[in-house]
């Protein structure tokens, strides 16, 4: 019972990022650190699923949905703030948790973060085919849909059912690009991420900008629409759920967490990237979608290309944006699926080294050095499920996933102030144990207002990793070898 409280040491973690401390090099200032995280964050919440949760969930009141999901994302933020500036090293929450809870919860965060990354790199990659096919359609050539759509379609009332499509073969091909470009190295793709944030945000700025003369304000009538009956369609029980639905779009500003080996005054820079660039795009999206909204009817917006649609039904003086706004979302997105799939296999990695997954996670291309294994294991799984699931169901994985993990950094952060107090903090939670609790309890709320299929699909999830766990990870844990007494005091790895 003991070991699975077992918890990795600090003084190894503080080691361990001091070790790597002298390998990174500190470049990242408080711009680049804001940058990074707009780069994470934008993309298939904000092109793709506004438009599906304001049709099917919220209505125009998704712009409440989105001001809610932000409140609980900036309290999450300010905790990761306090984790990031402490314990600086690789394997984000996963290594929050084993410091603070203990192995199993570590474990369980760790198997859970697998739905962050690796379902969110699948989720978007169906954005971006959504949007490629918009795109090619525009010059003529048409991809047809047995190709470029999902075999299997869900709606909460008929379930899971067939759309006679083979498989979705453009998210299958951007998942294996993207992962061929992070097995031979990413300092090239560095360049082209930059301009992909440049050109997103570009495009997201020009619909808001040239969209507004073109909203209807009727289409904001009812704003909230009533509630069809059933719990979760519409009035606030819809934008409830609708928060938790795009909460997907706010997913990403962690992953500036993980620079913060990189940073150069991390102490100042890390809760300012963090906020900064939650703050920015809290403005963005709020925007776009009461634009979105005021130009199309909310019932028309069940699209793979929302923001394409709204531009179209603007009328011909916005037909030149069309194909701008299908190159910033394509770049977009292919940039968050680069920061997705580069972070799932640091956490393996992490995860390997501490003996909770097989040595083969933890392998290095002697050539490239990257973690070549995980990299290809990861793109061949998101590919998988990219060229086979519809997005609606992945986002809502993702959602409810990101949210749990949201919920454990925020509760170890009160346990870590009491088992530890003594620690050197450089940043810290404001207004605890307030903010914690409140960014706990958010998340938790927005798990709750998730449709049960999906909280269905994730007690599955949990119960295969709760399995390999037992089966694997307990045995095979670098801590499992040292006596109880040693836990807390020796190096693990
Ligand atoms: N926030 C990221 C997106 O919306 C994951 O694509």
């Amino acid at each position: 019972m003991k070991a699975l409280f077992r918890k990795k040491s600090l003084t190894a973690l503080m080691t361990q990022a001091e070790e790597k401390e002298h390998s990174l090099k500190r470049v990242l200032g408080p711009l680049n650190l804001t940058l990074l995280g707009i780069g994470g964050i934008i993309g298939a919440g904000i092109f793709v699923l506004t438009g599906q949760a304001a049709a099917q969930y919220a209505g125009p009141a998704i712009v409440l949905s989105f001001i809610i999901s932000a409140v609980g994302c900036a309290f999450a933020g300010l905790c990761y703030a306090e984790f990031a500036s402490m314990i600086p090293i690789a394997g984000s929450a996963y290594t929050y948790s084993y410091a603070t809870i203990g192995e199993l919860l570590a474990w369980i965060i760790g198997w859970d973060l697998i739905l962050e990354y690796l379902f969110g790199a699948a989720t978007v990659s169906v954005g971006w085919s959504g949007y490629v096919v918009s795109f090619l359609r525009d010059f003529g050539v048409n991809i047809p849909a047995a190709l470029s759509q999902a075999p299997f379609a869900f709606s909460h009332s008929a379930g899971w059912t067939s759309t006679g499509a083979v498989m979705n073969l453009p998210a299958v091909f951007i998942i294996a690009a993207v992962t061929g470009l992070l097995v031979v190295g990413i300092s090239e793709s560095a360049k082209v991420n930059d301009l992909a944030v440049a050109a997103k945000v570009i495009v997201i700025i020009l619909f808001i900008v040239f969209g507004v003369a073109h909203v209807n304000s009727a289409n904001w009538h009812p704003f909230i629409p009533e509630n069809t009956g059933v719990f979760g369609q519409f009035g606030w029980s819809g934008i409830a759920r609708g928060a938790g639905v795009i909460f997907f779009a706010y997913i990403g500003f962690d992953a500036v967490s993980t620079a913060a080996q990189e940073a150069k005054n991390p102490q100042r820079d890390m809760p300012i990237g963090i906020l900064a660039s939650l703050v920015v795009c809290t403005i963005l999206y709020i925007l776009v979608a009461l634009v979105l909204t005021g130009i199309v009817k909310y019932d028309r917006l069940l699209v793979p290309d929302p923001i394409a649609v709204g531009v179209d039904a603007a009328g011909p003086a916005l037909f030149w944006l069309r194909k701008f706004i299908k190159v910033g979302a394509i770049a977009g997105l292919s940039s968050v699926m680069l920061v997705l799939l580069l972070g799932q296999p640091r956490i393996f990695y992490a995860m390997s080294l501490d003996g909770l997954l097989p040595p083969l996670f933890s392998k290095v291309h002697p050539r490239f050095r990257t973690p070549h294994i995980t990299t290809v294991v990861t793109g061949s799984v998101a590919a998988l499920l990219g060229g086979l699931f519809p997005i609606g169901a992945l986002g809502e994985m993702v959602s409810i996933g990101t949210l749990l993990a949201f919920a454990i950094v925020c509760v170890s952060i009160l346990v870590l102030r009491k088992s530890h107090p003594e620690l050197k903090r450089p940043f810290k939670t404001p207004l605890v144990p307030l903010v914690p609790v409140l960014g706990a309890v958010i998340s938790l709320a927005q798990m709750a207002f998730l449709p049960w299929a999906t909280w269905l699909r994730l007690i599955a999830w949990m119960a295969i990793g709760a399995s390999i766990y037992f089966l694997y990870g307990r045995h095979n844990s670098k801590l499992a070898p040292l006596k109880p007494d040693d836990w807390n005091k020796e190096p693990s790895t």
